[in-house]
């Protein structure tokens, strides 16, 4: 099972402390979770040092289209994000999508590929297109648009968010995440080929809704938001994850 700990624009150097009880929870060796932060650009260095001696993975939660070098400025590229020693990086976050179309998306999925780093690739339909029933139209959108070009799905872990789930205390239903995951497995499978892909969800993931997420056929993990920045919180959800 996968925990990535999503940790927006939140955090500032002390808060690297507050890894201290996940890092010994991970070396618990009968779980095998593989957990994953990804804290702003300005404490990826901070707390790569912190887990050094750890099971956990650091990942970026953006990086830009360009892969290597350039004048663009504000921006950063997954060639400075793997240099760091990250193994992970975000792409196509809702939170990133409004400055971001599929077919921006996906160049950035191709650079932090060329780059050897693992994606963690996001998609989920808005309220409007859920109340309208498109989300199956706008997952499959997502998809082939978002992999286009790409047939290797090895490094690309999909990440099932309904934005309307996000920081929300909102989840879907039982039967709609059930169907949703399946529809982007089939997907996958018809458009790819690939039935391997690991698929997370994520929005309002907490300590109260996991066992019943566990529930879920299909799911091989959460991306977490505001409950991973605590980490009581965030270990618990862990924990009832297995019990
Ligand atoms: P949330 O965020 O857990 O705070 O809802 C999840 C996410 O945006 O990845």
């Amino acid at each position: 099972m996968y925990f990535v700990a999503n940790w927006k624009m939140f955090g500032s150097i002390k808060s690297v402390n507050s890894l201290k009880k996940v890092i010994s929870y991970s070396k618990i060796k009968k779980r095998k979770l593989n957990i994953i932060y990804c804290p702003p650009y300005t404490l990826i260095k901070s707390f790569l040092d912190k887990t050094k001696n750890s099971n956990i993975k650091i990942g970026a939660q953006d990086c830009h289209s360009h892969s290597k070098y350039g004048p663009f400025t504000g921006a950063v590229s997954s060639k400075m994000i793997k240099d760091l020693g990250c193994e992970f990086v975000i792409i196509g976050h809702s939170e990133t999508r409004t400055i971001n179309n599929n077919k921006k998306i996906n160049l950035k999925i191709q650079a932090a590929l060329s780059e050897k780093l693992n994606v963690i690739f996001c998609i989920g339909e808005k309220l409007i297109e859920k109340k309208n029933n498109k989300t199956k139209s706008v997952l499959k959108k997502q998809l082939l648009e978002g992999l286009k070009n790409i047939n290797n799905l090895n490094n690309i872990i999909i990440a099932y968010e309904p934005v309307w789930s996000i920081g929300s205390g909102i989840i879907p239903t039982q039967n709609d995440l059930t169907k949703n995951i399946k529809f982007i497995k089939d997907t996958l499978k018809i458009s790819k080929n690939n039935t391997k892909s690991k698929i997370l969800y994520g929005g309002s993931v907490n300590p109260k809704n996991i066992k019943n997420l566990m529930r879920i056929n299909n799911i091989n993990g959460f991306l977490i938001g505001g409950a991973s920045t605590n980490e009581k919180i965030f270990i618990d959800i862990m924990k009832k994850s297995i019990n």
